[in-house]
């Protein structure tokens, strides 16, 4: 198999995640003429253009990494996938569900593989904090909270792409707390959400935004997402269930777990700090989990509609926080997905 990437800013992830992965790269594109020839003579890609269109074209490459910026993933996932390349795209998988609707349509009609990118499901204290979720460890969940906190003033991307009005904080950046709630808890049914807009003030979106969500299964749900806040970068996030407690985030290396079994052995509720691998932006993995699912021709569970959910789930808050109601998550958004 060989590999195309689109955008060479995450896309270096996605490059060197091939490569690790014994996967050549054929063919790279990005608007960025000094950007994109320096990497083409780095690792000597044979092909590199400025048009992402020449890319999908090439013949010999089967799956294509699209990297750029959120508002291009619409239209590079579809021509991608109906020039016959697998596609793995970097979350959102949009910024609206107009474009959420086509990518779907696009791979149901191409027959393609597609994975989202929502690299916190390869994150080792994510995953470790699920095997110990469904374990039954920490009993049944009945309230869990995720946050991304950010400051962008140190992040607004090339070209300032990320200080655009179609690009909502919270379906952006949010979509890492959403999808990772989602992942261990399942679907959402409802939304209350506040914003404000005190940190960046010259940006044209409400910086701050707090959901809370109701989920199928009656577990309550948080999400705070903040993109002007003064703190080094973090996702905390706290699991609370009836036998314990699991805290843990995506750049420490341990995470910390409180549980009924550790009270009966010790006899005092404290944490205990189980050790991880930091990898937050773990594409390697995600990767190597996209090639085997492309060469076994088995199911991609981060497919595109997990990544259409997650982005609706984002967006019902947004609606919610915008016009100061409760948003039904099924009704109002997941519907537009059924029978596509
Ligand atoms: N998984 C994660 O944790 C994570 C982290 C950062 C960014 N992202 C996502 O990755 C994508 C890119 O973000 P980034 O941080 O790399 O941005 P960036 O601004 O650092 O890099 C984007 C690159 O794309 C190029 N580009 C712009 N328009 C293009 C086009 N039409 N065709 C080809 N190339 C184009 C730019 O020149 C730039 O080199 C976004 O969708 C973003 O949301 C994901």
């Amino acid at each position: 198999m060989k590999a195309g990437v689109i955008g060479l800013g995450m896309g270096m992830a996605h490059l060197k995640g091939y490569l690790e992965n014994g996967i050549e790269v054929a063919g790279i594109c990005d608007t960025d003429r000094v950007l994109l020839e320096n990497i083409q003579k780095k690792f000597g890609i044979p092909f590199a253009t400025f048009d992402y269109r020449d890319l999908v074209g090439v013949q010999d490459i089967d799956i294509i990494s699209v990297a750029s910026p959120d508002y291009y993933h619409r239209e590079q996932c579809v021509d991608g996938l109906m020039a016959g390349k697998n596609v793995l795209c970097e979350k959102p998988l949009a910024l609206n569900l107009e474009d959420c609707i086509e990518i779907i349509k696009a791979v149901r009609k191409s027959g393609k593989k597609f994975m989202i990118g929502q690299v916190c499901r390869f994150a080792p204290g994510f995953v470790l904090t699920k095997q110990i979720i469904d374990s039954g460890e920490i009993g049944e969940l009945f309230f869990v909270e995720s946050e991304y906190a950010h400051d962008y003033r140190v992040a607004e991307g090339v070209g300032k792409w990320r200080k655009d009005p179609r690009r909502k904080p919270f379906i952006g950046g949010g979509c890492h707390a959403v999808d990772l709630l989602r992942w261990i808890v399942g679907d959402p049914i409802e939304v209350f959400a506040y914003s404000n807009h005190k940190c960046l003030v010259d940006w044209p979106v409400d910086d701050a935004t707090i959901a809370i969500y109701r989920f199928e299964n009656g577990v309550m749900g948080k999400v705070f997402c903040s993109i002007g806040c003064i703190r080094p970068y973090t996702m905390r996030s706290v699991f609370y269930g009836t036998k314990g407690t699991i805290i843990s985030d995506n750049t420490s290396d341990h995470i910390l777990l409180c549980s009924t079994r550790y009270f009966k052995e010790k006899s005092s509720y404290n944490f205990a700090k189980i050790p991880v691998e930091i990898a937050h932006h773990n594409v390697a993995a995600e990767i190597k989990y996209f090639i085997r699912r492309i060469e076994n021709n088995e199911a991609v569970e981060m497919n595109e509609t997990e990544g259409a959910k997650t982005v609706a789930t984002c967006l019902a808050a947004v609606i919610s926080s915008q016009e100061n109601r409760k948003v039904d998550i099924r009704e109002e958004l997941f519907n537009q997905f059924v029978g596509l």
